[in-house]
C-alpha cells in the first residue's frame, strides 16, 4: 500500500496588516492586553470585496500545484476546510474545481474549524493509501475578518482571528522513509456550544444554546435568521476562552505523544511540531510539557493571529520556506478547536 506525501505546499496571506493598535479604533482593547494573554502582535485581514475565503485557497493553492509539478488539470480531488465558506452552501471546493478550470473531480468540504486542516489531510492521506487518487488538493482557508463583531462586546474573540489560507498537494510514493507515518482523530461534543456560531442554524435552542448565549425570545429561537438575532449580536463567534484553554493544553500533548508513539517515536525525537496557532501561550504550554527546544517547534501566530483551518499549512508552509524542515525531518501537524475536536498527523519530510 502507498504511502502518501505533501509533494508541493503554498500559502497566502493577504497585504493588509491589522496591528493591535489598529483594533483600538472599534474596541475597548491593548496591545498589552493582546500580547501578553495570545502572543499576537498583527493579523492579515482579506480585502473586503476583491478577497474571499475560497479566492486565497486558490492563490495558495496555485502555488502548491507548481511547487508539485503538476498542472490543475491533474488534480483528481479536492479537500476544502474552513468555517467561513463563501456561501452557506455549496462549499468551497467546487469554486475551486470551477475557478481553476479543473476536471469533473470530486470536491469535499470539511468543517472541523481548528483541527479541519488535520482532518482534511486524513481523510486525503486514506484515498491516496488505497489508490483512489494520485493528486489531492488540500486547502485550509479563512475570511475571518468578515464576520467578527468588532465592538467591545465581541473582543475577546474578535481579537484573535486572523486571515489567509495554506493548501498542499498529496501524491503517492513508494518510498519507506518518506511520507505521512499516521494520523488521529478525536471528537468530544460535551462541549460543542462553549465555541460556537450558533446562527443562522436550525438549532431552535434545542441544545441548551440559551445557557450560553441570549436566546430568553421565543421569536429568536424558532428562527433560522432573525432581525433580533443580529441585534444580540447571535450570528458572531461565541466562546468560553479559558475553558477552551484549558482543554487545549491537555488534548494538545495527548494527541502528539499518540502519533509519536504510534510510530515508536519520543518527543526529542521530533524536528518539527506544527502545532495549530490558537494562542502562543497553548504552544509554550505543549512545548514545555513535552520537553521540546524552542527550535523544534514553529510559531508564527505574532503575525497571522488565529488563523482556523489555515493556521497548520501556513505554519507548515512557512517553516519549510524558511528552511526550518528538510528532507527526511520527523515533523508533527497537531490541532485542536471547537466542537471539541483534536486530531495529529506524523510525517517524514
Ligand atoms: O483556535 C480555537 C480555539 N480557541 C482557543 O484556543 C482560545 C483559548 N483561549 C484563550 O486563548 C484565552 O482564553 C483568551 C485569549 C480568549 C482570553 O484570555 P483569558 O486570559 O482567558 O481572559 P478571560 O476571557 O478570562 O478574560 C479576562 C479579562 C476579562 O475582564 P474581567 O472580567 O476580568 O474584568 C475580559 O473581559 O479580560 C477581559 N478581556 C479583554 N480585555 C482587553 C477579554 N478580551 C479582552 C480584550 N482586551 N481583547
Amino acid at each position: 500500500m502507498p504511502r502518501s506525501k505533501i509533494a508541493g505546499i503554498g500559502m497566502y496571506v493577504p497585504e493588509n496588516i491589522f496591528t493591535n493598535n489598529d483594533l483600538l479604533k472599534y474596541m475597548d482593547t491593548s496591545d498589552e492586553w493582546i500580547q501578553e494573554r495570545t502572543g499576537i502582535k498583527e493579523r492579515r485581514y482579506a480585502h473586503r470585496t476583491e478577497e474571499t475565503t475560497a479566492t486565497m485557497g486558490i492563490e495558495a493553492a496555485k502555488i502548491a500545484i507548481e511547487r508539485a509539478g503538476i498542472t490543475a488539470q491533474d488534480v483528481d480531488f479536492i479537500v476544502f476546510a474552513t468555517i467561513c465558506p463563501d456561501y452557506y452552501f455549496p462549499g468551497c471546493g467546487v469554486l475551486v474545481q470551477r475557478e481553476l478550470k479543473m476536471k469533473e473531480i470530486a470536491a469535499l468540504d470539511v468543517r472541523n474549524q481548528c483541527s479541519g486542516f488535520v482532518y482534511a489531510l486524513s481523510v486525503a492521506d486514506q484515498f491516496i493509501r488505497t489508490g483512489t487518487y494520485k493528486n489531492i488538493l488540500v486547502i485550509g482557508s479563512e475570511k475571518h475578518s468578515f464576520g467578527l463583531d468588532f465592538s467591545t462586546r465581541g473582543r475577546n474573540v474578535s481579537v484573535i482571528f486572523g486571515d489567509g489560507a495554506g493548501a498542499v498537494i498529496l501524491q503517492p510514493t513508494e518510498e519507506t522513509d518518506r511520507g505521512i507515518l499516521s494520523t488521529h482523530l478525536h471528537s468530544d461534543g460535551e462541549s460543542a456550544e462553549i465555541l460556537a456560531m450558533y446562527n443562522p442554524g436550525t438549532h431552535a435552542n434545542h441544545w441548551g444554546t440559551k445557557n450560553y448565549a441570549d436566546f430568553d425570545d421565543a421569536e429568536i429561537s424558532d428562527m433560522f435568521m432573525s432581525h433580533a438575532m443580529i441585534d444580540k449580536a447571535q450570528n458572531y463567534p461565541f466562546m468560553d476562552g479559558p475553558s477552551v484553554f484549558k482543554k487545549a493544553v491537555v488534548k494538545f500533548p495527548e494527541v502528539i505523544l499518540e502519533a509519536l508513539h504510534a510510530n515508536g517515536y519520543e518527543p526529542s525525537d521530533l524536528n518539527m511540531l506544527i502545532p495549530h496557532q490558537a494562542n502562543l501561550r497553548i504552544a509554550q504550554f505543549v512545548q514545555q510539557k513535552l520537553k521540546l527546544r524552542d527550535d523544534q517547534v514553529y510559531n508564527n501566530i505574532q503575525y497571522y493571529g488565529n488563523t482556523t483551518a489555515a493556521s497548520v499549512p501556513i505554519a507548515l508552509c512557512e517553516a519549510w520556506q524558511n528552511g526550518k524542515i528538510k528532507e527526511g525531518d520527523l515533523v508533527c501537524l497537531a490541532a485542536f478547536g471547537s466542537g471539541f475536536t483534536w486530531a495529529s498527523a506524523l510525517l517524514k519530510w
